[in-house]
């Protein structure tokens, strides 16, 4: 299965499906004409808390509210009708305890739409994932670099190296036997994210992992060069909107000096019909 190959959203048990066929290909969004751009080549469409970085200015996820994460997801679903969309539980949301996880993830569902959320972290968030899972809320989860963790990982380290690599596994399983239908797996060292995606029955969905995941994901500003403050190295950039939407306000700027812009085409005669 493939977005193309269906005509209505997919559910996350026709995504739990895909496991090692045709990879699961996912893009962040947080605004209806991205997430229209989208909706036809993409399986899963993420309402990532990364919103909080490339869309408001803040310096890291950790800024993200639960308000910001649905007034979002509701533009993004206003621009879906194929792919199936994921919302992230921001920091602070859900790590409390399961009920608390639960409260704020049936408002994320319930005001949006959303068919599942996701939410950072492997063993600890285990008991949370089940909790959420039996009463009707599906879970991707989200393991290797936690960007809400950013603090207590001391920086954007690439996860599972030497001996971390048996810690990341038994996340790994942990969320799966949890109920998670599929896991991201962030900045994890190829072969730890081959041997995950070997060992756990659900898709991985690498973003600076490994092509041999069950898909991917990339932060949609990234790639298409419109957040330029960093560039992680497993950020592909496959355009250039960034630059490209600097030049064409620097025209607009000299049209507008120069008195070129607004032209006779632009404005309006005394004529009814003009
Ligand atoms: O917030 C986000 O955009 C994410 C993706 C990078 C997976 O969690």
């Amino acid at each position: 299965m493939s977005a193309t190959s269906h005509k209505t959203a997919p559910l996350p048990d026709d995504i739990r499906a895909m496991k090692g066929g045709t990879p699961i290909v996912s893009l962040t969004a947080y605004t209806t004409p991205m997430a229209q751009m989208m909706d036809a080549h993409c399986d899963v469409v993420l309402v990532g808390d990364s919103v909080g970085m490339v869309l408001h200015g803040l310096p890291s996820t950790l800024g993200v509210t639960l308000d910001m994460m649905i007034l979002h997801g509701r533009a993004v679903a206003r621009g879906l009708s194929r792919a199936m969309l994921v919302i992230d539980m921001p920091f602070g949301s859900y790590e409390e305890s399961p009920q608390q996880a639960f409260r704020n993830a049936s408002r994320v569902m319930s005001e949006t739409g959303a068919a599942a959320v996701k939410l950072e972290g492997g063993r600890h968030m285990a008991e949370t994932i089940g909790f959420l899972v039996a009463r009707g809320i599906p879970v991707m989860a989200h393991i290797g670099l936690t960007p809400q963790s950013i603090n207590t990982l001391g920086g954007y380290k690439v996860q599972g190296r030497g001996d971390a690599a048996e810690a990341l596994l038994a996340d790994a399983r942990a969320v799966s036997d949890a109920g998670a239908f599929s896991v991201v797996l962030e900045k994890v060292t190829a072969t730890l994210a081959d041997r995950i995606t070997a060992e756990i029955p659900i898709p991985t969905i690498g973003i600076g992992a490994s092509n041999g995941c069950d898909g991917q994901v990339l932060v949609v500003d990234d790639m298409l060069g419109l957040f330029t403050a960093f560039k992680p190295k497993f950020v592909k950039r496959y355009g250039t909107l960034g630059a490209d939407g600097e030049a064409a306000i620097k025209a607009y700027a000299e049209d507008v000096r120069a008195r070129t812009f607004p032209a006779p085409e632009h404005t309006f005669s005394d004529k009814a019909s003009g």
